[in-house]
C-alpha cells in the first residue's frame, strides 16, 4: 500500500506493534526442548489477545499461525513436534492483519551454545537489514536494497537467496511491489516512492542461492542443506530514514 492518510499510518502502526509483541513473546520462549508447535501456540495467543489474525492462515490456509524455520529451512516452516536443539538457528516469521491492514516481521534466534559461523550468519542478516533500510529512500531504485544486502553478505563470506525477498504489504500480505530482491539486479528499474509500504527481508546463507519446496508442500529449504538466517521489518519509505512499523 501507499500511505495516503494519517489514519493509514495509525492502523499500520497498530498491527506492526502487535506483530512485534508476538515475535518478542515467542523469542523469549525459544529454548532447547520446546517444540515449534508450542512456540506457535504462544504466538497465536498473542495475536488473538489483540484481535489480530494470522496472515498466512487467512491468505494461504497455512497450517500454523506463524512460520517457524530451523537451520537449512529458510522460510514457511510448519510448526509441529520438532524440538528446538542447542545450536539451532530458529527463524520466527509473523505476519498478521487487524482492521484490514497487514504487517510482517521476522527474526532468527541462535540457540546457545552456538558455533561462531552460525552466530556470524545471524549478525550478518541483521546488518544487511539495517544497511538496506538505510539505503531505501524515496527516489532511489528498489534495487538499492538488493545491492546493500548482497554487499553485506559477500563482505561476511556468505551469500543471499535469489528466490526469496521483500514485498509490498499493507492492504494484503503480499502486494506490489513484488520481488524486492536480495541481490543486485541491474534490470530492475522500479523506484521507491514516498509512502510506499514494503518489507525488507534479507535471507543470508552459508552457500545456497536457491531454495526448494520440501515434501510437506510448504517448507522452503536451501538447495544444498546450507544454513539460512533471515530477519524482516515492515517499513514506510520516506525522503529520509524509513519509518519502521514492526518495532516495539
Ligand atoms: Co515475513
Ligand atoms: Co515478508
Amino acid at each position: 500500500m501507499t500511505i495516503d492518510s494519517p489514519d493509514d499510518i495509525v492502523r499500520l502502526k497498530r498491527i506492526g506493534r502487535i506483530v512485534a509483541l508476538t515475535l518478542k513473546e515467542m523469542q523469549e520462549n525459544v529454548r532447547p526442548g520446546i517444540t515449534t508447535a508450542e512456540l506457535d501456540e504462544i504466538g497465536a495467543a498473542v495475536l488473538k489477545q489483540h484481535g489480530a489474525r494470522s496472515a498466512p492462515q487467512l491468505a494461504y490456509n497455512f497450517p500454523g499461525a506463524t512460520c517457524i524455520s530451523i537451520n537449512d529451512e529458510a522460510a514457511h516452516g510448519i510448526p509441529g513436534s520438532r524440538q528446538v536443539q542447542p545450536g539451532d538457528l530458529v527463524n520466527l516469521d509473523v505476519s498478521a492483519e487487524l482492521d484490514e491492514v497487514y504487517a510482517d516481521a521476522a527474526l532468527t534466534i541462535p540457540v546457545l551454545p552456538v558455533d561462531p559461523q552460525r552466530h556470524n550468519l545471524v549478525l550478518c542478516s541483521q546488518r544487511a537489514l539495517k544497511k538496506a533500510s538505510h539505503a531505501a529512500r524515496a527516489g532511489q531504485l528498489i534495487n538499492v536494497i538488493g545491492q546493500a544486502v548482497e554487499n553485506e553478505a559477500r563482505g561476511c563470506g556468505f551469500t543471499t537467496i535469489m528466490d526469496l525477498g521483500g514485498h509490498g504489504v499493507g492492504r494484503k500480505i503480499h502486494e506490489e511491489p513484488h520481488n524486492v530482491a536480495n541481490y543486485d539486479n541491474p534490470n530492475d528499474h522500479r523506484l521507491l516512492t514516498e509512502g510506499m509500504v514494503l518489507t525488507i527481508e534479507p535471507f543470508i546463507t552459508t552457500g545456497a542461492r536457491r531454495v526448494y519446496t520440501a515434501a510437506d508442500g510448504w517448507t522452503l529449504k536451501t538447495s544444498d542443506g546450507s544454513l539460512s538466517a533471515q530477519c524482516e521489518h515492515t517499513l514506510v519509505i520516506t525522503r529520509g530514514k524509513p519509518i519502521i512499523i514492526t518495532d516495539l
